[in-house]
Order: C-alpha cells, then sequence, then structure tokens
C-alpha cells in the first residue's frame, strides 16, 4: 500500500510517498538516487548501509521507510556536498589509510559520525564498540580505528577553539581567518 511520508534528508525537506514494504536502504538508493548508502549482506550483518537517523546509527537495509516519518536521516552525501570539501572524518581514513576497495566506508564513517559528534575524545574500546557492527574485507581494521581516533582529535580541537572563539569575541582562530576569506570550513 503507498502513504505519504515526510522527513529531514541531509538537511533538506522531503516529501514522497512510499510503498509499506520498503526500506529506508531501498528509499535512498532505488527512489531518491543517493547511492553513497550501500548495501553489502542486505539483512543487517555488515553495516555497509548505516545511516545516521534522529543522531543514532542504524542499518537502513533493516530500517522500515515508513518509520522516517517526521525524523532526521543524514547520509554520507550530507558530509561533503554541502561544504565542498571532506568532512574530518573523510579526510582522515584518506590520511590514515582507512580505505582500501571503500565499499564499506559510508557505513564506517557514518558509525564513526554518530560516535564522535557525540564523543569526540572516545577512547579505543569505545570506538571499537561503536564500529562493531560495520564489517571490513580489507584494511584489518587497525586504519579504520586510528582513522576515527585521529578525526575524533581534529573535531575536539575544532570544538575547543570553537568555544573559545565564542566566549572571546576578539579572537581570531584559523576558522575565522578561512571564514573572513570566504573560504569553506570542515
Ligand atoms: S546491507 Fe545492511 S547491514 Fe549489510
Ligand atoms: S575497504 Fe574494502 S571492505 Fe573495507
Amino acid at each position: 500500500m503507498t502513504k505519504p511520508i515526510s522527513f529531514i534528508l541531509n538537511g533538506d525537506e522531503i516529501s514522497c510517498d512510499i510503498q509499506d514494504h520498503w526500506t529506508l536502504l531501498h528509499l535512498l538508493r532505488e527512489e531518491l538516487g543517493l547511492i553513497g548508502t550501500k548495501e553489502g549482506c542486505g539483512n543487517g550483518e555488515c553495516g555497509a548501509c548505516t545511516v545516521i537517523v534522529d543522531q543514532l546509527a542504524v542499518n537502513s537495509c533493516l530500517y522500515l521507510a515508513a518509520d522516517v516519518q517526521g525524523k532526521q536521516i543524514q547520509t554520507i552525501e550530507s558530509l561533503a556536498v554541502h561544504t565542498g570539501s571532506l568532512h574530518p572524518i573523510q579526510q582522515s581514513f584518506v590520511d590514515n589509510g582507512g580505505i582500501q576497495c571503500g565499499f564499506c566506508t559510508p557505513g564506517m564513517i557514518m558509525s564513526a559520525k554518530a560516535l564522535l559528534d557525540k564523543d569526540p575524545g572516545a577512547d579505543q574500546e569505545t570506538i571499537k564498540h561503536a564500529l562493531a557492527g560495520n564489517i571490513c574485507r580489507c584494511t584489518g581494521y587497525v586504519q579504520i580505528l586510528d582513522s576515527v581516533a585521529a578525526a575524533g582529535r581534529q573535531m575536539a580541537g575544532n570544538q575547543g577553539e570553537g568555544a573559545a572563539a565564542a566566549k572571546d569575541p576578539g579572537t581570531i582562530t584559523q576558522q575565522s581567518m578561512n571564514k573572513k576569506a570566504g573560504e569553506v570550513i570542515t
């Protein structure tokens, strides 16, 4: 049966008709053309399809599209498209060898983002736990864990700079200098 839903997708309001049996993964890839989210196992075991729903990482292959009504969805496309440059987590995967074939990478990055948005200082065990549902057949995981930890350090540093600048409006950070110069801020 078809039903109308509306939700926020990567900051944009979306209204569309869905079938009751569609998964969120189907809606994203097949109906909305957001193919950055990958389909691996299709049954909740690999994490390739991970997206963020209301700040929680979920397997979109197991999440009914009907259940996103009124919710906020972030996919991998939200990270670089709006800023024009790589998100710190993406850049860290590049810099630390966290990507080989890349198939698991969007899911890994969205799991990492759900964690680091809340806890950029997460320790190794917490990172491992957050990524436990994401399988990689290439890297051996060490570089992935290093990538997430390094991204967390950078995000924590960025938050610290922002807080300091907010306390002291006269402080000119590198970020505010870039902003004044009209450059893209990550
Ligand atoms: S495709 Fe969803 S968990 Fe594997
Ligand atoms: S980089 Fe190939 S599956 Fe992870």
